[in-house]
């Protein structure tokens, strides 16, 4: 059933919650979702869909689909609705629309979901703690903290290191993906997953995945949910906008730069504080891009109590570089005023604020691009990054992807 991605698509994934059934003689709804606001404030946890559901899968045009079928519910009667969908999921997915189907929605929840466990305590096949409804839980000791993405992601890695050992006709070199993830449990957590600091977390988190051949990673989002990109509309919840996390997203892309024509190699550059890190791009087996992440936190928001009052430090990283990089190297820069910022985030200089041009690259006048740095003759190269804040340094001049 796996499908090449054709690149020039777009893709969605629809996964349904683990408690999705399909109803066949559900005739004139598509879905009918019942909330329970003690489990869930942002969707429906009790959810039945039927045959009109599918339509769905023609409302955009050129988008491949994810298709998620439920495995959380075991009785005979989910199975049997389960088997009983999927002429209707293989109907509507023809045609080219089928990018990759998925049983079970966070299977590694199953024992332990705030939302209701539906396997016992010892289904466990992955011990994993559910990180927002712990009360240590901060933005500098768990998303802007590099040692915390590495031991959160090396679960991952063992998962995908198992699956590789499995035999052929099972596992047939399908790549490892990330299908849903994002900063924080429970659609991330307010004054953490919304703010700078977790736009900074998400490059640290897309590069070390990047570094460990985890081929995609989708950030889940959702309307109203803190680790959004973007709102779409106006809710009696949350502003239509473009959100703080949108920009690491951008600065990614911008590092990985175009991955079909010039596939980049990434690898880390170990620093030596949890608290910043730092990659390289290599293009055709040259160092073409170096980014650096400080994750050290610095607020400025009014509002905050623990407001900082000195001024924003700077970090000081030097590199040496190999031989061919000496001239001048632009510097690309992703600012907030502080980690604890919610608005005013640009990338390069650009804005992306719904409210400046409807979310498109709009040119800011008040923050410093241009800049270049000097690489000496003998490779070295040093660049000041102020704390919670993100740089991009392109070498090989004038071949920018
Ligand atoms: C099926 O789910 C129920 C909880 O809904 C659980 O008690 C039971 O052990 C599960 N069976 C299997 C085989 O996982
Ligand atoms: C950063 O994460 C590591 C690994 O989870 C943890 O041991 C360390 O205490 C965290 N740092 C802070 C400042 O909380
Ligand atoms: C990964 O697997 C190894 C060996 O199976 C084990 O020693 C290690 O604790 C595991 N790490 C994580 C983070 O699960
Ligand atoms: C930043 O503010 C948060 C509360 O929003 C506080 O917990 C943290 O300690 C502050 N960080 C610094 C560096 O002052
Ligand atoms: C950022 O700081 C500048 C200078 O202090 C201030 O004028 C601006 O309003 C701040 N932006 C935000 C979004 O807080
Ligand atoms: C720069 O201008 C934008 C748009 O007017 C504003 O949102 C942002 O807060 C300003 N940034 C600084 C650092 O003053």
């Amino acid at each position: 059933m796996r499908k090449s991605t054709p690149r020039n698509k777009h893709a969605v994934s629809v996964l349904l919650t683990t408690i999705s059934i399909f109803n066949s003689s559900l005739l004139d709804l598509a879905t009918v979702g019942i909330f329970d606001p003690e489990i869930s404030p942002d969707y429906p946890t009790t959810l039945t869909f039927g045959p009109k559901y599918f339509e769905s899968y023609h409302t955009f045009p050129d988008v491949n689909f994810v298709h998620g079928y439920n495995l959380g519910r075991n009785s005979s009667a989910a199975r049997n609705a389960l088997i009983e969908s999927v002429p209707y999921a293989c109907k509507a997915l023809r045609d080219g629309k089928l990018l990759y189907w998925e049983l079970g929605n966070e299977p590694d929840l199953y024992s332990t979901s705030a939302q209701g466990a539906v396997r016992p305590p010892n289904w466990n096949e992955r011990c994993y703690i559910d990180g927002a409804d712990e009360p240590g839980v901060t933005l500098q000791g768990t998303l802007m903290n590099h040692s915390s993405n590495v031991a959160s992601i090396a679960l991952q890695l063992n998962e995908s290191r198992l699956l590789s050992g499995l035999p052929y006709n099972i596992n047939p070199d399908l790549p490892f993906i990330l299908g849903e993830t994002n900063s924080l449990y429970n659609q991330g957590r307010p004054g953490l997953s919304n703010t700078f600091g977790a736009a900074l977390w998400g490059v640290d988190f897309n590069l070390w995945c990047a570094t460990n051949n985890i081929r995609r990673v989708h950030m889940h989002q959702g309307t109203n949910y803190r680790y959004q990109a973007w709102q779409p509309i106006d809710t009696n919840k949350v502003a239509k906008g473009t959100k703080a996390p949108y920009y690491g997203s951008i600065a990614v892309a911008s590092f990985l730069g175009d991955i079909v024509t010039a596939t980049p190699s990434i690898t880390n550059l170990p620093l030596p504080d949890e608290q910043e890190s730092a990659y390289a791009a290599y293009v055709d087996g040259k160092l073409d891009r170096i980014i650096v992440i400080n994750m050290m936190e610095y607020n400025a928001t009014a509002g905050n109590r623990y407001i900082n009052h000195y001024p924003r430090p700077i970090e000081q990283y030097r590199f040496q570089l190999p031989e061919g990089c000496h001239g001048e190297a632009e510097v690309q820069r992703l600012m907030a005023n502080g980690s604890d910022a919610i608005t005013g985030v640009s990338f390069d200089g650009y804005s992306y604020n719904w409210e400046l041009d409807n979310g498109m690259a709009v040119l800011l006048h008040n923050v410093t691009r241009g800049e270049t740095v000097t690489v000496s003759k003998g490779g070295e190269m040093s660049i000041d990054v102020p704390r919670s804040s993100a740089v991009i340094i392109r070498l090989n001049h004038g071949r920018r992807p």
